[in-house]
């Protein structure tokens, strides 16, 4: 919390200008073996960078009493990680020369510190929109987003912004389903995180970003993503935002670590026509230092039902403190219409006022 106050009053110095830019798109074919699948990272980042850029969130993020004293876990743990994770974490630390630890380490590293504001809307014609801005306090992180598309049998299955090296998802698109975010919910220490990491494996508990990916994968429709990201028993508490294809499909997912502790629809026939959730439950003041969902909640109302569109929703994401210092990506997307999907990486100097 220390963390955020700072980053607020940080914010309001910098005053630069630097511009927002695309993050490549990288094609990941399940048809692949999950050992072979990201090979072609290669062909978009470099592997010496891939290493720094590691070695530097890892450094940044865990203690290195923890990385020391969860070396050997990590280890174990290796066997319990189910497929295809488990060949996609070898593979990658085979083809980018790291140890299979830290690709496991940096795998979990950003599954604890992932702050967000996620926003459903639905405008008067019943069509719904989800944005997304996605928040961790490693400026690296810019040079590591990645687009990725999972293509069956050579055509899109899903896809979701990830970084490099990465193999969960905190934002999807299921093409004409529906589509995803994740925000974290409350905060762990780290010395409890690993408790549970351990713990989640040996119960089969999915980490929250695998959760995501799985029901990108296989949710037939909204209503069963929305049962999938409610049910399922994950690691840690998470909100899950889930936006569909129909008016009136958008929900957001207050999760416990077995189950739903709360689900809040959008209810646009009572005038509810969008929902912001950042990292607090949603029936629960946010903290006095945390605007972003009051600014965001204002800006939407001043926004209105008539005039909410990908365009605007984006707008709304750009006010500042709801994109901050520490923003790294602001996504924008409707599952109905699938090509718009849209990711722009952040400079630190984020704000559109
Ligand atoms: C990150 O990307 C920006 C824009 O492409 C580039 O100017 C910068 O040098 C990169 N930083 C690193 C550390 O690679
Ligand atoms: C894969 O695609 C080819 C041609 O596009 C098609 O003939 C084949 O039936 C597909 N296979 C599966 C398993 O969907
Ligand atoms: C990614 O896959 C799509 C769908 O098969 C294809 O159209 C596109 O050219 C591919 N892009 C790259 C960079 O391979
Ligand atoms: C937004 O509008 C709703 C409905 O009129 C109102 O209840 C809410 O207080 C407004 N929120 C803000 C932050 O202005």
């Amino acid at each position: 919390m220390r963390m955020w106050a700072a980053v607020l009053v940080l914010g309001l110095a910098v005053s630069s200008c630097q511009a927002e830019f695309g993050p490549p798109t990288l094609n990941i074919s399940l048809d692949d073996v999950p050992e072979e699948r990201w090979a072609t990272l290669t062909k978009v980042f470099d592997a010496d960078f891939l290493q720094k850029a590691a070695a530097e969130v890892i450094d940044s993020t865990v203690p290195k009493w923890v990385h020391h004293a969860v070396k050997p876990v990590v280890m174990a743990l290796e066997k319990y990680i189910p497929q295809p994770y488990a060949g996609e974490i070898r593979g990658l630390a085979a083809h980018f020369g790291g140890s299979l630890s830290d690709v496991i380490i940096l795998n979990f590293a950003y599954e604890v510190s992932a702050f967000c504001t996620s926003v459903i809307a639905q405008d008067k014609k019943g069509n719904v929109y989800h944005g997304r801005n996605l928040e961790y306090p490693h400026p690296v992180l810019r040079n590591l987003t990645v687009n990725v598309v999972f293509l069956k049998n050579g055509t899109e299955a899903f896809r979701g912004t990830s970084f490099a090296g990465y193999i969960g998802l905190w934002t999807g698109q299921s093409p004409n389903k529906f589509t995803v975010s994740g925000d974290q919910r409350g905060s762990e220490h780290w010395w409890n995180w690993w408790k549970n990491v351990v713990s989640a494996f040996i119960f089969r508990r999915s980490p929250v970003s695998w959760l995501v990916r799985e029901t990108l994968e296989k949710a037939e429709n909204f209503q069963d993503a929305v049962m999938r990201l409610s049910k399922i028993p994950i690691i840690t508490g998470v909100y899950y935002i889930v936006g569909g294809v129909q008016a009136g499909e958008g929900a957001v997912i207050t999760r416990d670590r077995t189950g739903p502790a709360d689900i809040w629809p959008l209810d646009p026939v009572n005038g509810e026509w969008y929902r912001v959730e950042t990292n607090y439950d949603h029936w629960r003041p946010s903290p006095s230092r945390d605007h972003r969902r009051e600014v965001a909640n204002k800006a939407l109302n001043a926004t209105g039902q008539n005039n909410i569109n990908m365009e605007t929703l984006f707008k709304v994401l750009s006010l500042s403190p709801v994109c901050n210092g520490i923003t790294v990506y602001t996504t924008t997307m409707s599952a109905a219409t699938p090509d718009k999907y849209s990711t722009f990486v952040r400079p630190p100097s984020c704000r559109h006022n």
